[in-house]
């Protein structure tokens, strides 16, 4: 086996709520008048709140904005992207996702969650993954934003694992950058495999059992 861990990004690697946190900023972006659309949306993956809506806000020729504002406006996206998540369920978590993640697990890996989001215990208990990681790094224990390493970083540690032992697992170029800035090793779904970030570029969640 080439590693002895596994740390997964949560949106739009194990489950898909990028199109709700679309639909969430393209609200938003219509209330300020700021243009936005899905090439807009990409950049935003793996980015955090803020940093998220600052991209949003360089479509945005209005009045200026306060600092109470822009905490405002973000807490009003976060509102509406909590909405959309109640949605979910555990069917939200594909078969394909599930039985790698146990085979992963069967094969001896520590499995970990590195998101950059602050709604990750949420959304894990709505898809009924709460519990199942051996640690979980999210956006309420980081500082730094990717493609800032931290986020991975803390989660290695967790694991008591080090970097180079760990793959980390991205849909988006960010969270790619901030693997390798980590000194792991990364392998890419979606935005990030056609993008070619990472040093396995697949095509389907369960190809990681062909890789580690
Ligand atoms: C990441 C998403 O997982 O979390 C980003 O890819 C999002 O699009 C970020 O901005 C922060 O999410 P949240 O849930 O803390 O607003
Ligand atoms: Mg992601």
């Amino acid at each position: 086996m080439k590693f002895k861990a596994v740390i997964f990004d949560l949106d739009g690697v194990i489950c898909f709520t990028d199109e709700y946190h679309y639909l969430a900023w393209k609200q938003v972006a219509d209330e300020l008048g700021a243009y936005f659309d899905r090439d807009i949306n990409n950049r935003l993956r793996g980015v955090s709140r803020m940093d998220s809506l600052d991209i949003i806000l360089e479509n945005y020729h209005g009045e200026p904005l306060s600092a109470e504002r822009k905490q405002d406006i973000a807490e009003r996206k976060n509102g509406l992207y909590r909405e959309y998540l109640k949605k979910m369920s555990t069917a939200d978590l594909s078969d394909e996702v599930r039985d790698t993640l146990i085979r992963l697990r069967e094969l001896g890996l520590k499995l970990a969650i590195g998101s950059s989001s602050k709604n990750t215990k949420l959304i894990l208990e709505r898809i009924g993954l709460s519990g199942f990681f051996d640690a979980v790094s999210d956006g309420n224990n980081i500082s730094r934003s990717k493609p800032d390493p931290e986020v991975f970083l803390k989660a290695a540690d967790m694991l008591g694992e080090a970097p180079a032992d760990c793959l980390v697992v991205e849909d988006a170029v960010s969270g790619a950058q901030a693997g390798h800035a980590g000194g792991m090793q990364v392998a890419c779904l979606g935005d990030a495999s056609e993008k070619k970030a990472g040093d396995y570029n697949l095509s389907a969640f369960s190809q990681l059992l062909d890789i580690i």
